[in-house]
C-alpha cells in the first residue's frame, strides 16, 4: 500500500514518455538513433548488474539466515583482497564497455556532420523563456519554431542571452547547454522525415522553465526555401490607423515584424503560421495536424497578449503595456493574419 504513490508517479512518468514527438525512445534521425543505441547498451549492462546483485543478495540472505535455536556467533571475517579486487575490476570493465562506444559516438557524429558543406547553420539563443533561431547564411531570424529542411545537416551554435538553459530535442538530437559568459556550444543533427518535433528547455532557469517549449518543424527542402524567402518579404502595418499606432508604440518597441521594430525580442514575422503561440498555446488540431482555422490562432494570441503572466509567469512581456479592448482585439487579429505561405 505504501508503494501506491510511488507506482502512481512512475505511471505518470512513463505516460509522459509515451508522447511520440517528445521521446528519446522514439528516435527520428541518425543522431537520436545512435543515442538510443547507447541507451540500450547502458540499460542492458545495468539490468545485468541488478540481476546479479539481487541474486547474490537473495542467496546470502537465505543461505546464511539465523536458524531457530542457533545461538552461536558466525565466523568474523575482516577484509578479503580477492573479493575487493573482483568488485573493483568488474565495474571498471563495465565502465569501459559503456565509455568506449559513447566517446566514439560523440566524435563520429561530430565528424560526420561538421564538415558537411550543405549544412544549414542556425544560431540558437536562449532567453527567459523563449528561443531565438537565427540563420546567419540566409539573413533571417525567427522564434519558437525552428524550421529545417528534411534530410539536411543542421549545424547548431547554442548560446544564451541571460541564464543557463539547455536546448533539447528528445526525438531528434539530445541536448546541449547554453552557457552564460559568451560560451558557444555546438550540436549537429538531421531529420530524415517531415514532421513536427517537440523541444524543451532542460535546465532549471526560472519560474517558467517548464513552459519554455519550442517546435522543430521539418519540411521538404523546397518548402524550406519558400519559407526562408517568405520570411524576408516586407510586412505591412495593421490597416486600421489606430491599431497600427498602438502596435507600433506598444509592440514594435521590442518585437520585430518584417524589417520593422526592435531585434531583441521574439521576431513575430509569420507568427500566424506557427504551430503554437508562445511555444505552448497550441494552434494545431492534434488529429489531422493541420492548422486549425484562424480562430484558434486568434484566440491564443488574444489570451497571450491579454495576460501573459497567467500563461508564462515571469516573462518579459508582463506589465510592459496597456491596451484597450479594441487595440487588443485588433492586434491579435492582425498577428493571426501574419502568415507565411510555404507548404
Ligand atoms: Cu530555460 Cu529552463
Amino acid at each position: 500500500k505504501r508503494l501506491a504513490p510511488l507506482m502512481a508517479l512512475m505511471v505518470l512518468v512513463l505516460a509522459a514518455c509515451g508522447r511520440e514527438d517528445l521521446s528519446t525512445l522514439n528516435p527520428q534521425g541518425p543522431v537520436a538513433e545512435e543515442q538510443f543505441g547507447l541507451m540500450k547498451t547502458a540499460i542492458i549492462i545495468m539490468g545485468l548488474v541488478i540481476v546479479v546483485v539481487f541474486a547474490i543478495s537473495l542467496y546470502v540472505i537465505i543461505r546464511f539466515r539465523r536458524r531457530p535455536g542457533d545461538k552461536t556467533i558466525p565466523k568474523q571475517v575482516e577484509g578479503s583482497h580477492k573479493l575487493e579486487i573482483i568488485w573493483t575490476v568488474i565495474p571498471i570493465i563495465l565502465l569501459i564497455i559503456l565509455g568506449v562506444p559513447t566517446v566514439q559516438s560523440v566524435f563520429n557524429l561530430a565528424k560526420d556532420y561538421r564538415d558537411d558543406p550543405e549544412a544549414v547553420k542556425v544560431i540558437v539563443t536562449s532567453h527567459q523563456y523563449w528561443w531565438e533561431f537565427e540563420y546567419p547564411e540566409l539573413g533571417i531570424k525567427t522564434a519558437q519554431e525552428l524550421v529545417i529542411p528534411t534530410g539536411k545537416t543542421i549545424s547548431i551554435e547554442a548560446k544564451t542571452a541571460d541564464v543557463l538553459h539547455s536546448f533539447w530535442i528528445p526525438s531528434l538530437a539530445g541536448k546541449i547547454d547554453t552557457n552564460p559568459g559568451g560560451n558557444v556550444n555546438f550540436m549537429y543533427f538531421s531529420a530524415p522525415k517531415e514532421g513536427v518535433y517537440l523541444g524543451k528547455c532542460a535546465e532549471l532557469c526560472g519560474p517558467s522553465h517548464g513552459l519554455m517549449d519550442f517546435k522543430v518543424k521539418s519540411v521538404n527542402p523546397d518548402a524550406f526555401d519558400r519559407w526562408a524567402a517568405a520570411l524576408q518579404e516586407p510586412v505591412a502595418l495593421p490597416s486600421d490607423p489606430a491599431i497600427a499606432a498602438a502596435f507600433e508604440s506598444k509592440c514594435l518597441t521590442c518585437h520585430a515584424v518584417g524589417d520593422m521594430g526592435g531585434p531583441a525580442y521574439p521576431n513575430l514575422t509569420g507568427i500566424g503560421s506557427r504551430e503554437s503561440v508562445g511555444g505552448i498555446l497550441v494552434n494545431v488540431d492534434a488529429d489531422d495536424k493541420k492548422y486549425d482555422h484562424e480562430d484558434t490562432v486568434y484566440n491564443n494570441l488574444y489570451k497571450w497578449i491579454k495576460d501573459p503572466e497567467s500563461i508564462k509567469p515571469g516573462n518579459n512581456m508582463v506589465n510592459q503595456y496597456d491596451l484597450t479592448e479594441e487595440e487588443l482585439e485588433g492586434i491579435a487579429k492582425y498577428l493571426s493574419e501574419l502568415t507565411l505561405n510555404y507548404e
